[in-house]
C-alpha cells in the first residue's frame, strides 16, 4: 500500500505548528512556535495579539518543517488544519494558509476537530486499540469520551462550567505564578503537602464536572488567609487542589471504564502533562488491568502532529473541505 503523507496545521490558541505524519502513526518532522512568552506579560492569551503573532510566524514555521522533513509540498498527500474549536482569529490564519497551500497545489483539504487532534495524539504513541474512554483535560475542554471504532465519538460528560486548564491557570493567578499556572502548580504539588480543606466538586455519579466552586474556594481561601495576615503556603495549596482535581477526575474516569466494560483508556489534552494525574491513573490501571496510554508530554499541549494523526483517518473516511472552509469557535466534536 502507498504510504500517506499528511501536513498538519494548527493555530487554534497560542501556538503555530506544522507537522508532517506518515500513515497515521509515524511523526516525520513537527515544528512548534509557542508564543507563551508574550501572553506571559499579560497574565493569559490575548485573542489580537495570538493571531497577528500567527500570521507573523506561519511561513516561517511552514519552511522549517518541510526543511525538517527534506521533503516538498508535492509529496504530501493531503493537508489537514484545525477549524475549530478555538479562537476565532487564530484558527483564521490556520485556516487561510491551508486553503492556499491546498489550492496552491492541488492538494485534499481535510478538517480536524482539535479535541480529535488531541484524542490522536495518542495514537502517536501507540495505535488506539477500541473501544477506548478518553479523558480531555485542556485549557478549553473537559470531557469524558466513548470510541468504539476511528472517528466514532459518544460524549458521556463533561464541564458545566469551567474547564480544568483554565481552572489551573486561574489558581494560579491567586498564587502569583506565571501563565500558564497548569505546570507550575504541578511542580509545587509534588513538594506540598495536603493540609488545606477544599470541597471537592460534583462529587455525584454522573459524568460532569465542575470545577468554578473549587475556583472559588481557592481564591476565598487565600483572601481569608490575607486577610487574617496569614501566609499561604502556596505548595501545600497547590497540593491540596491537585488532589481534590485528581480524585474527581479520577473516579467518574474508573466509573465510566466500569460501567462501558472498556479496557483500554487514553488521557488527552494539555492537562494530561500533570505528573499527579498521570501517576494516579497508572496506578489505578494497573491494580483494575485498564491498558492505558498518555500523549508524550511535548505533545499532550498543542501541535500539528496530532492533528495529521488525527487528519490522516479522516482522509481516509473521506472528509473533506473546499476553499470555503470557514473556522468555527465552537463545534460538537463529530
Ligand atoms: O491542550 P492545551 O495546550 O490547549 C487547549 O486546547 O486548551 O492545554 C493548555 C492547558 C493550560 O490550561 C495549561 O495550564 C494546562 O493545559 N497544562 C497543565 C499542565 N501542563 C499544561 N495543567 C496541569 N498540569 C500540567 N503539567
Ligand atoms: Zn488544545
Amino acid at each position: 500500500m502507498k504510504d500517506i503523507y499528511i501536513l498538519g496545521i494548527e493555530s487554534s490558541c497560542d501556538e503555530t505548528s506544522f507537522s508532517i505524519v506518515k500513515n497515521g502513526t509515524e511523526e516525520i518532522a513537527t515544528v512548534i512556535s509557542s508564543q507563551i512568552d508574550i501572553h506571559k506579560n499579560y497574565g493569559g492569551v490575548v485573542p489580537e495579539i495570538a493571531s497577528r503573532a500567527h500570521i507573523k510566524n506561519i511561513t516561517f514555521v511552514l519552511e522549517e518543517c518541510l526543511e525538517k522533513a527534506n521533503m516538498t509540498m508535492e509529496e504530501i498527500d493531503a493537508i489537514a488544519v484545525t477549524y475549530g474549536p478555538g479562537l476565532i482569529g487564530s484558527l483564521l490564519v490556520g485556516v487561510e494558509a491551508a486553503k492556499t497551500l491546498a489550492y496552491l497545489y492541488n492538494k485534499p483539504l481535510v478538517p480536524v476537530h482539535h479535541i480529535s487532534g488531541h484524542i490522536y495524539a495518542n495514537n502517536l504513541v501507540k495505535r488506539l486499540e477500541f473501544p477506548l474512554i478518553a479523558l480531555v483535560i485542556s485549557g478549553g475542554h473537559t470531557e469524558l469520551i466513548y470510541m468504539d471504532k476511528d472517528y466514532s465519538f459518544k460524549k458521556l460528560g463533561g464541564t458545566l462550567d469551567d474547564a480544568v486548564g483554565e481552572c489551573y491557570d486561574k489558581v494560579g493567578r491567586v498564587i502569583d505564578v506565571e501563565y500558564p499556572g497548569g505546570p507550575i502548580i504541578d511542580k509545587m504539588a509534588s513538594i506540598g503537602k495536603h493540609t488545606y480543606d477544599l470541597p471537592i466538586p460534583l462529587n455525584d455519579d454522573s459524568y460532569n464536572f465542575s470545577f468554578s466552586g473549587l475556583k472559588s474556594a481557592v481564591i476565598n481561601l487565600v483572601h481569608n488567609e490575607k486577610q487574617r495576615g496569614n501566609n499561604i503556603r502556596k505548595e501545600d495549596l497547590a497540593k491540596s487542589f491537585q488532589d481534590v482535581v485528581v480524585d474527581v477526575l479520577t473516579k467518574k474516569t474508573m466509573h465510566a471504564l466500569k460501567e462501558y466494560n472498556v479496557k483500554n483508556l487514553i488521557l488527552a489534552g494539555g492537562v494530561a502533562a500533570n505528573k499527579g494525574i498521570r501517576n494516579k491513573f497508572q496506578e489505578l490501571c494497573e491494580e483494575n488491568k485498564i491498558n492505558y496510554t498518555f500523549p508524550s508530554i511535548k505533545y499532550a499541549t498543542d501541535n500539528a502532529a496530532m492533528i495529521a494523526s488525527s487528519g490522516y483517518y479522516a482522509f481516509k473516511l473521506g472528509r473533506r473541505a473546499d476553499l470555503t472552509l470557514n473556522p468555527l469557535s465552537t463545534d460538537e466534536l463529530k
